[in-house]
């Protein structure tokens, strides 16, 4: 099977779990289940997702136990990153914010839905977010009585390492992480030529790298990684995702509104100081594959491998979508 193929049928496995845990559209809050789903079903590359589940296989698939890692566990936490993702987009978009009208190929949830609307959909993904990362509580549970051999200790450490998953996530999504990103994008709007290097950096690191980390984090937590790796997986998610930002800025000058779902431009538009305005379009296609380097490097030097993940990031320095 080629590359591409393999690529299609991995989203799609991601597709079906996610899928499994979108709010059904009832009742008298009806509108914003609407609203919510809407963004979440159109699509996008379900990358953050796609890591996470790569990362948990690598440490699941090759222990010695048989059959298909139990997914029940991790999938839970594949819907929780990709709904906190797909809220950054919603509230990314509003006027307050980017101002911008297409998003993974549809018009924007507040061109749709109204501002409030769009708002509240942003609030319900991050809220429902951590309602379905606690269901992994249910799910270890369900395992446990499933398979009568394990161990009441086993079990334990199980929602031991379910709760520090939840609390990575909550880490690298909120101040600390993409929302203190967000914060400093939206000044460094208004501070304009006074952006320096460092303080891009940050904003990249925060905004868009926070959230890679936890998907690498808490595929391996899950799975029981060793700490060691652990900690390079931090390391790794932090080139990866300032690769991906830089490369983001690069296709907002010279991507198409075709292959990307979204407006280019947007950053020129906002008047916004990004990795191409600071250091030029070359420098900047030097440092995308600079810096995935620098991750490629840290994934070969974790205690497992996994092919698939490395060519993903290997091949995220000529994305075009
Ligand atoms: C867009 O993320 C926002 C950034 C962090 C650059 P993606 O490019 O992963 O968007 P989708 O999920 O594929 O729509
Ligand atoms: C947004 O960065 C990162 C988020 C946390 C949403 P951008 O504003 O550059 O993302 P796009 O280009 O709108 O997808
Ligand atoms: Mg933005
Ligand atoms: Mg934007
Ligand atoms: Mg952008």
């Amino acid at each position: 099977m080629n590359w591409e193929s393999e690529q299609d049928q991995k989203v799609q496995r991601v597709e079906e779990l996610i899928g499994a845990y979108l709010p059904a559209e009832e009742g008298y809050q009806r509108t914003v289940l609407e609203a919510m789903n809407y963004s979440i079903r159109a699509g996008g590359k379900r990358l953050r997702p796609m890591m996470m589940y790569e990362t948990y296989r690598m440490y699941t698939e090759c222990d010695g136990s048989a059959g298909e890692p139990d997914d029940m566990v991790i999938a839970p936490f594949l819907a929780a990153i990709e709904m906190i993702h797909t809220y950054s987009l919603v509230h990314d978009d509003l006027p307050a914010m980017d101002n911008d009208e297409y998003r993974r190929g549809r018009k924007t949830t507040h061109v749709v839905y109204g501002e409030g609307m769009a708002i509240l959909a942003g609030d319900g993904l991050l809220t429902h977010a951590f309602y379905t990362a606690a269901r992994a509580f249910s799910a270890a549970k369900d395992a446990a009585e499933r398979v009568s051999l394990t161990s009441p200790a086993g079990d334990a450490s199980l929602c031991g390492r379910i709760g520090r998953a939840i609390g990575i996530l909550a880490e690298k999504a909120g101040i600390d992480g993409m929302l203190g990103g967000q914060c400093v994008d939206v000044e460094a709007e208004k501070r304009g030529e006074t952006v320096t290097m460092e303080q891009l950096l940050f904003i990249h690191e925060k905004k868009t790298a926070a959230l890679i980390q936890s998907a690498l984090m808490i595929g391996a937590v899950l799975a029981g990684a060793p700490e060691e790796d652990v900690a390079r997986l931090e390391r790794a998610g932090r080139h990866v995702g300032v690769a991906f930002q830089i490369r983001d800025d690069i296709l907002d000058v010279e991507g198409s509104l075709e292959e990307l779902g979204k407006q280019t431009g947007s950053d020129a538009k906002n008047n916004k100081k990004t990795y191409v305005t600071l250091v030029g379009m070359e420098q900047a296609k030097q440092d995308v594959e600079r810096i995935s380097g620098a991750a490629l490097h840290e994934l070969s030097k974790l205690s497992r491998s996994n092919d698939f993940l490395a060519e993903l990031v290997r091949r995220m320095v000529y994305r075009t979508s």
